[in-house]
């Protein structure tokens, strides 16, 4: 398994363009399943979910080509087989996004259950209760979900807590289902609005994504399109703080400002300068004097848990006393002790982590767990006084497009080392 060598203490300066959103391709890339013909997509980032979901998508009998860096092509019309294997979907459980679209286009599905991952349960209860809802007949059955419809039918569905998953299943199955269906409790985030507009862009009648209320009048049949994905919000916060821990001089381009309200306000209120330019980039600076923070994970608009591990990194390094509280998943604070073990000053408190800033991190050898951990490390890293070793780095290629690369052009001091333990 591959690991990062990193020296830490150099300011990053330059320019970095942002790669396309995972979260927006993963489910856009299984609405292919309800089209009746060709989808080209663009500005996909290429990077082992997305590897993983094309693959799944393969084993359902769909032809897909990637003439150039970025791009996918699917042709949907070959789809043979309704089942998506245990092998894939326990390395990707956002697999369970070809459930709503097979529902809706061939009645029928068999998609192995998830499972747990690192940061949490993650059921899918409400996945199944909104489909059940909308005419599914669902059993679960030796580690797989079994279902079948009649037809699908448009209905009413409410939503307790938002789920980004759950939304974007309902919101593919509504799309060909007979009759109008209504989310209410819908989630928001701009990976759901940009699936949307990949739907409506095929022919859907989607009104009111990225509000809580979405109306999808059914529709007979979808064309194939040509679509091309929004920017990853999660990578361009993740170098915005990567220039205040380093105390560093960027320029993101292709970011989307208007995605990462919630961050860039965080980010000013803890003192890195953060400027809008006329082409639609970033400029970020982190030479000032930071000030501590106080963070709670909310559904979006708020501050986003896909970025709860990589502010806590930066609060580390800030003068006085943080805290940091997760209200999305249950077990999301697996950096904490890796960040411990490079110097930093953190106490768990039930879902709220205390943290007392320090001058600098210290290199030291430690471990990635999952996605954003890996990247709260690399982070951390980067900060620190000499040499880290970040092992099993496999978490960070699943989300994040040649990070590596990206570091080095700033100036940073990365070696990957293939292979090893
Ligand atoms: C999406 O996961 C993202 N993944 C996650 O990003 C992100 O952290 C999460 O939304 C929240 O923003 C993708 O888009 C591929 P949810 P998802 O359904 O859809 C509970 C990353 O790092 N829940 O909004 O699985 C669930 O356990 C990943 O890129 C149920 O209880 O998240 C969680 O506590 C990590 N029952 C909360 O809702 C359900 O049926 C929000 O989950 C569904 C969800």
């Amino acid at each position: 398994m591959d690991k990062f060598i990193i020296e830490g203490g150099v300011p990053l300066t330059g320019e970095v363009n942002i790669s396309g959103s995972k979260n927006a391709a993963l489910p856009i890339l299984c609405s292919s399943i309800l089209a009746d013909n060709t989808c080209t997509y663009t500005n996909i980032p290429v990077l082992r979910d997305i590897s993983t979901i094309t693959e799944v998508l393969a084993t359902l009998g769909m032809v897909i080509e990637c003439p150039d860096n970025g791009c996918i092509v699917i042709d949907p019309r070959k789809l043979g087989s309704y089942e998506a294997p245990y092998d894939l979907v326990k390395s990707m459980r956002a697999s369970i996004l070809v459930l709503g679209p097979l529902l809706a286009k061939y009645k029928k599905a068999k998609v192995s259950l998830p499972g747990g991952c690192a940061i949490g349960v993650r059921p899918i209860d409400m996945h199944l209760k909104a489909l059940t809802k909308m005419g599914a007949d669902i059993n679960l059955s030796h580690g797989y979900v079994m279902a079948f419809t009649e037809g699908l039918k448009g209905t009413r569905i409410v939503f307790d807590t938002p789920t980004v998953g759950g939304t974007e299943n309902i919101m593919m199955a509504a799309s060909l289902a007979e009759g109008t269906t209504v989310i209410e409790g819908a989630a928001k985030e701009p990976e759901v609005v940009d699936l949307a507009h990949a739907l409506m862009a095929m022919g859907a009648q989607i009104d009111g994504a990225g509000q809580s209320t979405i109306t999808i009048d059914g529709t007979t049949s979808l064309s194939g399109l040509e679509y091309s994905i929004i920017p990853d919000r999660i990578e361009v916060g993740t170098f915005l703080i990567a220039c205040g821990i380093t105390r560093g001089d960027l320029v993101l381009k292709g970011a989307r400002a208007d995605h990462v309200v919630a961050v860039i306000e965080k980010l000013l209120e803890m003192g890195i300068a953060i400027t809008h330019r006329d082409d639609g980039s970033l400029q970020v600076n982190g030479k000032q004097e930071f000030r501590p923070i106080h963070v709670d994970t909310v559904p979006y608009p708020g501050f986003p848990t896909d970025m709860q591990a990589q502010i806590m990194a930066l609060a580390c390094v800030t003068p006085g006393t943080s805290s940091i509280t997760e209200n999305i998943f249950e077990n999301r604070f697996m950096h904490v002790p890796e960040l411990v073990r490079l110097g930093g000053r953190l106490e768990e408190k039930g879902h709220t982590v205390i943290v007392q800033g320090v001058d600098q991190f210290q290199g030291a050898s430690v471990m990635a767990t999952d996605l954003r951990a890996s990247a709260s490390l690399v982070l951390a890293a980067l900060n620190a006084r000499g040499m880290t070793e970040i092992r099993r780095i496999y978490h960070l290629d699943r989300g994040y497009e040649n990070l590596d690369e990206k570091l080095v052009s700033l100036g940073a001091r990365v070696q990957r080392v293939r292979g090893g333990l």
